[in-house]
């Protein structure tokens, strides 16, 4: 078996309110093999993008706290770790991606000085080496002309191309993992398109490991290899892309399967939408988390809360139903 890069065991995540603490992620664990891709799926608000920022240290800065677990990085456990520590891995060994380029670039900085900036401070280049390579990483992530752009500012360039440029900057220093946040939601849909086939082509050839959140079940397929299905802070589901789209095993899995265009089979038939919406963490059903919204929930689901069990080999998932109908099939 590969070696495992990252291990998020039994995280719990989440925001501290004048009503108690309010748990975005409960107990959610997650392995990555060196060289994969993983990707966390799920409907808005089901936990994933808290799950990333507890991953790279960065729950702090936007209020929220790691209440439990580990997330082990090489075997290391990122949550125990100083500050100081993190620093020297996050932007290094450990990037982020995250949805909207424009935010993600600092407008006051050319796209050359940003990424040679983190190659000064982690790699201890000159400046000059660091702007040749981030010359040469522009023209790595598909910008023409990358001596002319690498002088511009993000205001000069395109969504598509701020996206290439935040890209090169997460591979800069070479790093062993990228989580990318839905990256290509924020784009139109030929340069989501793109930037995906962009993110296949470094993974081929560099051999970066990459964590992908994603809400679309179509990106799913096209990149993982492994498939975590999260709902409402929880895991659901997880195994391989091939097991998940053969032979899904939880019901919400089955939906988010059922709605994507193209996979219902016959033609003229209204696209499936899951049932109800996704429940607010402050009012969690007792039970299966999503037995309320469930077409086989029986009676026991309102009680029990399914736990995350061994299906077949390597594929896991919470529900009671253990003879799941071949709906998919
Ligand atoms: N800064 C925050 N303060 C309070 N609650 C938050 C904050 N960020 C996210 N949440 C809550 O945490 C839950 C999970 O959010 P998130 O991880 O962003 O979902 P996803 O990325 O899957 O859409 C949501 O219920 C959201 O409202
Ligand atoms: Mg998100």
């Amino acid at each position: 078996m590969a070696e495992k890069l990252l291990e998020v065991r039994e995280l719990t995540a989440g925001f501290h309110t004048e009503r108690g603490f309010l748990r975005a992620v409960d107990r959610v664990s997650l392995s990555l093999e060196a060289g994969q891709t993983l990707c966390v799926v799920g409907e808005s608000g089901s936990g994933k993008s808290v799950t990333s920022l507890a991953i790279m240290r960065l729950l702090d800065y936007s209020g929220g706290t790691i209440a439990g677990g580990e997330i082990r990085f090489r075997g290391v456990d990122l949550t125990e770790l100083p500050q100081r520590e993190v620093m020297r891995i996050r932007g290094n060994r450990l990037t982020m991606v995250f949805q909207d380029p424009i935010s993600a670039l600092n407008p006051v900085f050319t796209a050359g000085d940003q990424i040679a900036e983190s190659l000064r401070v982690h790699k201890g280049m000159s400046p000059k080496a660091a702007w040749r390579k981030a010359v040469d990483m522009l023209r790595l992530v598909g910008i023409p002309d990358p001596e002319m752009r690498a002088g511009q500012y993000p205001h000069e360039m395109s969504g598509g191309m701020c996206q290439r440029v935040v890209i090169a900057m997460a591979l800069a220093c070479d790093p062993e993992l990228i989580i990318a946040d839905e990256p290509t939601t924020a784009l139109d849909v030929t340069v989501q398109a793109q930037i995906l086939e962009l993110l296949q082509r470094l993974k081929r050839e560099l051999r970066t490991s990459i964590l992908l959140i994603t809400h679309d079940m179509g990106v799913a397929a096209e990149m993982a290899d492994r498939i975590a299905v999260m709902y409402a802070g929880a895991v659901v589901e997880e195994g391989t892309a091939a097991a998940i789209f053969e032979r899904p095993r939880h019901p919400y899995t089955i939906g988010l399967l059922r709605s994507i265009p193209g996979t219902t089979g016959e033609r003229g038939t209204e696209l499936y939408t899951i049932k109800g919406g996704i429940p607010r963490i402050e009012q969690l059903p007792g039970g299966c988390r999503f037995h309320p919204r469930c077409p086989y929930a029986m009676e026991n689901c309102a009680r029990e809360e399914p736990p995350l069990l061994e299906a077949a080999d390597g594929h896991r998932s919470a529900c009671w139903l253990t003879d799941m109908p071949e709906v998919m099939t």
